[in-house]
């Protein structure tokens, strides 16, 4: 790599077809997927934030939520960690297609929103969980070895995170649990893919901590926010 960062603005799938002929490989991939869960409510959120209600935009709806995971996953060293985010009603065929290619999934996080938005609340719970999928890449189905940088006695999976409402990106991740989770699944150094970067949050993450970084987004816009606040970082 010759950059520590290299961004690329375009189709996921296109671009990591092109990494993968040019032999690219990665330690680990943390990335936050569209969920496909965007649809019209008659819920406003709260000023300043960059979305209407559960309307996230054009990109979330018609996703195919696994189409992207086996080209992803021929991009993956051997025992390489995996971390996808999530809505709870895609994780099952997430986790069934991580396995179809070799990404054998271990826990499932669960990311507390603490201030989780009521919504319909006397009828309702409040949405205030997200959840993220990790698993190990092994061509053997027998992960070995990866890395797993405990900080804390034990590592829970429960995760407090702070819905941010950003003017940069409608689904913007609590900066918070993606360094926690750079920092705990890879070492200095190593390279971390993000096939839907957003707004840039991973990169910004991997730059703090000294990790390469590829990013891809398709949005012209988003493209340009995550370069910007990864350039503006350090
Ligand atoms: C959930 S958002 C990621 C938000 C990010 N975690 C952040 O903190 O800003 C998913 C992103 O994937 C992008 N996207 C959708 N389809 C894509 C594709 N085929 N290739 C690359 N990016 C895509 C969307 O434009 C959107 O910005």
């Amino acid at each position: 790599m010759i950059n520590n960062i290299q961004l690329y603005n375009g189709d996921c799938i296109e671009i990591m077809q092109s990494l993968i002929e040019q032999n690219i490989k990665v330690d680990a991939v943390i990335t936050d997927p569209p969920y496909n869960i965007s649809r019209k409510t008659n819920f406003h959120t709260l000023k300043g934030a960059n979305r209407n209600g559960m309307d996230f935009g054009e990109w979330d709806k018609n996703f195919d939520v696994v189409g992207w995971i086996h080209t992803m996953s021929k991009l993956l060293k051997e025992n390489a960690n995996v971390v996808i985010f999530n809505d709870w009603k895609n994780l099952s065929d997430i986790r069934k297609e991580c396995e179809k290619n070799n990404i054998i999934i271990k826990r499932c996080l669960v990311i507390n929103k603490t201030n989780g938005a009521p919504f319909n609340r006397d009828r309702m719970f409040v949405n205030d969980v997200e959840f993220a999928l990790w698993g190990i890449y092994n061509s053997k189905n027998k992960p070995t070895g990866w890395t797993f940088n405990r900080k804390n006695p034990v590592e829970k999976c429960v995760m407090n995170a702070t819905i941010q409402h950003s003017k940069f990106h409608p689904t913007m991740k609590d900066i918070k649990v993606i360094s926690k989770l750079v920092d705990l699944l890879t070492n200095e150094g190593d390279t971390v893919l993000d096939c839907f970067m957003g707004s840039g949050t991973t990169g910004i993450a991997c730059k703090q901590l000294g990790r390469k970084f590829i990013g891809i987004e398709i949005d012209n816009n988003y493209f340009e926010i995550a370069k910007n606040r990864i350039d503006n970082e350090g």
